[in-house]
């Protein structure tokens, strides 16, 4: 593997050689040392379990870390984004962990040649993908289930700008679970395929396995949202959760507006803090294999 930047480019094969890795890291029967590697993270946009858990990865896997500043670096002189890669580059990074507003960015620097050979990982491209935080989802839920195969996964919030709900479909599909996204028509994508749409909750929620709960993105919203209308009719609560699914965000929870803070405390709820453990794990195996390709 010489980048990750989306899920469509991995078989369910590759899925399941990241997932092993990451359960022998975590394990602890797999040990690694990348110290003749240099890892930059880049991050434009905010970003709490994805910066830190990329950084204990990298300390974890022995590999150098940067974290690349924006706000202070040359870009606010006006160099480009190409150009300050390529210097990057020829400084002696190996790997960019890349978060941008941009959904299309990271496959722009991916196809332009650099100095030095350099891989990018997407920690978040814009409303279309977070190929990491799918992969963690995958390999959370694969805990609890050996197969996806029919298994009911209803996603709910605000779909058409989340990137972890459009990398977790695709990667879903592949494992041939069944899809529903449930959120009003202002939040649905209705360019996504092979997911059925619900408006009422209840309906969405009626034998799932596994509920998803997304953030409202106010940052990518400019018209004004009525939360309560959104909160009388969306927010996940004790009688609307199923009894036996899991529930699952990839954070950061609003509380008491996409889930009612009583359910937070619930045993179906213990999956959000696993996830950002498990983000750990699946971003050491990513990296791993990324920086294993440069050879010793
Ligand atoms: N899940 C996720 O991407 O969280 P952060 O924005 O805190 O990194």
């Amino acid at each position: 593997m010489e980048h990750l930047i989306n899920i469509k480019s991995l078989s369910t094969d590759d899925i399941n050689k990241i997932c092993n890795r990451a359960s022998e890291f975590e394990k602890g029967i797999r040990r690694s040392n990348h110290i003749n590697r240099h890892i930059a993270n880049m991050f434009f946009e905010n970003s709490t379990r994805t910066k830190l858990s990329f950084e204990m990865a990298e300390n974890r896997i022995s590999a150098n870390k940067y974290n690349f500043d924006a706000g202070t670096s040359s870009i606010n002189k006006g160099e480009d984004i190409y150009d300050t890669i390529n210097n990057l580059s020829a400084i002696g990074i190996n790997a960019v962990v890349l978060r941008h507003e941009s959904n299309t960015l990271i496959n722009e620097l991916k196809e332009k040649t650099y100095y030095n050979t350099i891989s990018f990982v997407n920690a978040g491209s814009g409303s279309s993908a977070h190929p990491t935080q799918a992969l963690l989802d995958y390999y959370t839920i694969k805990k609890h289930f050996l197969d996806l195969k029919d298994k009911i996964i209803a996603i709910t919030g605000d779909i058409v700008h989340s990137r972890v709900a459009k990398s977790n479909i695709e990667l879903l599909k592949k494992f041939n679970a069944k899809i529903r996204c449930i959120a009003p028509i202002q939040f649905q994508d209705e360019t996504l395929e092979g997911i059925d749409y619900y408006e009422d909750i209840n309906k969405g929620f009626e034998n799932a396995d596994i509920v998803m709960a997304l953030r409202i993105q106010r940052e990518r919203i400019a018209e004004k949202i009525d939360f309560d209308e959104y909160i009388n009719n969306y927010q996940i609560t004790k009688d609307n959760l199923p009894y036996n699914a899991l529930l699952m965000h990839p954070g950061p929870v609003n509380k008491d507006i996409e889930i009612k803070s009583d359910v937070l405390s619930m045993q179906n709820a213990k999956t959000i803090l696993k996830q950002a453990e498990n983000g750990v794990y699946i971003r050491m195996a990513i990296l791993d294999m990324i920086l294993s390709s440069y050879g010793i």
